[in-house]
């Protein structure tokens, strides 16, 4: 089940193996690790001075115009439902100045976008001037919205030659990969100073290699793990990249480059308290979904033991604290049933999607993190939430998701983690990958009908984003209104 569709409300997949054993021994350790309680009451919601405010949005899903691995899987019928492509998408490649005076607007002070490797590079070894110039001119009106950028280098696509060479199974990939973000580095370095390498490595990887639900397809569960591997690797020589060319300081906060990853931590429980075999297959998903790739990437050691499979048993030197921030992405929960299925909550509410609500899941996730937070090097890094949201079809529960899934936030600042900002997945609806223009995780709604020209209307949750950022916290009376 680690590799089922985590984007369907309920998968099943076919992971079967000597399980019993394997749950017998962590019973124990099982048991104590039951969920936190509820959130302490706070006599303060307030955040630290300078917690960065956001959305988060990636390239593929916003700019429209691309061409990459995904628009080539997009044209497959059944590939997209409702037969919807990117080729448009929200249009923010030529909408991004308008775009972000939203953001401003809502009192946001950072913003995290992607740079699309397959517009860069389109061809191995060339670089798109033209794309360059584009990505100046983003990062020139960010600055002048007062949003300080997060930029993910890889988030879900490849350009077309790097599919073609194999894509993430292919050694070639990482070397790629680590010179595209030396260019970047170099290029942008003067006007960026948080680097998020790769985007939800886990998700990447069982999406496509083993559920076989995105590019390239694949239904290889060992090849799977494989590609967490790669992609620790393709993390660990772009970490290295950044830091040798983005020499700038572009905040002035004394450092040129801060370098994390966005991780996926879903939360698994076991859907029986009772049964052993349920406990096991929430370990299980646990240490390979969402640890293995963290581990891997600070401290170099790669182990994806899964029974019935051939794991990842390795060391990467290069990965020994390649890390200068976690970035958390945190959405939901995930019951776990036998050791094949993954299913909800019995009667806990769901947003449009099928995700279970869960917002004490955004502290569990953070504590999760924080457990990779001691480098080997003797650092000690920070948190990030870099996407938390919900796809919320007529926008009137969102604001309640923000504030409670913000007082979770808050409880794990008091609680002693080094939590740094929130960016809310997203500025506007827009191309949810497989799902295509259904889901609604925008803050802003983007009307697709025709003759609208894909106007931004905002939601519900405009305002209320705007008073936190004001308060830059949690007032009494959203807590009220909004709070649990
Ligand atoms: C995350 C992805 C992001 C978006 C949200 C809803 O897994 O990183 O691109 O699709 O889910």
């Amino acid at each position: 089940m680690i590799g089922a569709s985590f984007r369907r409300g309920v998968a099943r997949s076919t992971f079967e193996g000597p399980i019993v054993k394997l749950t017998r021994s962590v019973l124990a350790a099982l048991l104590l690790a039951t969920a936190a309680g509820p959130a302490k009451a706070q006599e303060t919601w307030t955040f630290p001075a300078g917690f960065l405010w956001g959305a988060a949005t990636a390239a593929h899903q916003v700019e429209g115009g691309l061409t990459n691995d995904w628009t080539a899987f997009e044209a497959t019928p059944g590939a997209i439902a409702h037969g919807d492509t990117s080729a448009v998408a929200v249009d923010h490649y030529r909408r991004y100045d308008e775009d972000f005076a939203l953001a401003a607007g809502m009192g946001h002070n950072a913003h995290r976008m992607s740079i699309e490797w397959a517009r860069v590079e389109p061809r191995r070894g060339e670089w798109d001037e033209s794309a360059i110039k584009h990505y100046h001119a983003v990062f020139a009106s960010l600055k002048r919205h007062g949003l300080k950028p997060m930029v993910t280098l890889h988030h879900f696509t490849n350009p077309v030659w790097v599919a073609e060479q194999g894509g993430w199974c292919s050694d070639k990939t990482v070397e790629d990969f680590a010179r595209f973000a030396a260019m970047m580095g170099r290029e942008f370095g003067a006007d960026v100073d948080m680097w998020i390498t790769v985007n939800e490595p886990n998700v990447y990887a069982f999406q496509g290699h083993d559920a076989g639900y995105w590019p390239p397809q694949r239904k290889d569960r060992e090849e799977a793990l494989r590609v967490i591997a790669q992609l620790v690797k393709g993390h660990a020589a772009a970490y290295r990249a950044l830091h040798r060319t983005d020499r700038v300081d572009a905040d002035g906060d004394g450092r040129a480059a801060m370098v994390g990853v966005a991780q996926h931590i879903a939360i698994f429980d076991a859907f029986a308290f009772w049964s052993p075999l349920d406990h096991g297959a929430a370990i299980v998903n646990d240490r390979i979904f969402n640890r293995a790739f963290l581990a891997g990437a600070t401290t170099g050691e790669l182990r994806m033991a899964v029974p019935g499979l051939r794991g990842v048993r390795g060391f990467e030197p290069a990965a020994v604290s390649a890390m200068d921030f976690i970035g958390v992405n945190y959405y939901t929960r995930w019951r776990t049933r036998g050791m094949s299925d993954r299913v909800l909550t019995p009667g806990a509410p769901t947003t449009a999607i099928g995700w279970e609500i869960y917002p004490e899941g955004l502290y569990r996730a953070l504590q999760l993190a924080n457990d990779y937070t001691r480098l080997p090097d003797g650092r000690r890094i920070p948190l990030v939430v870099t996407e938390n949201g919900m796809d919320d079809r007529d926008g009137t529960r969102r604001s309640a998701y923000l504030v409670r899934h913000l007082q979770q936030v808050a409880r794990a600042i008091a609680d002693g983690m080094d939590v740094r900002g929130y960016l809310h997945w997203t500025l506007m609806d827009n191309f949810e990958w497989a799902e295509g223009y259904g889901p609604r995780f925008g803050l802003y709604h983007v009307d697709r009908r025709p003759g609208a020209d894909l106007r931004r209307i905002p939601t519900e949750t405009v305002p209320v984003f705007k008073a936190i950022t004001a308060a830059n916290g949690l007032t009494p009376e959203l807590l009220k209104r909004y709070g649990e």
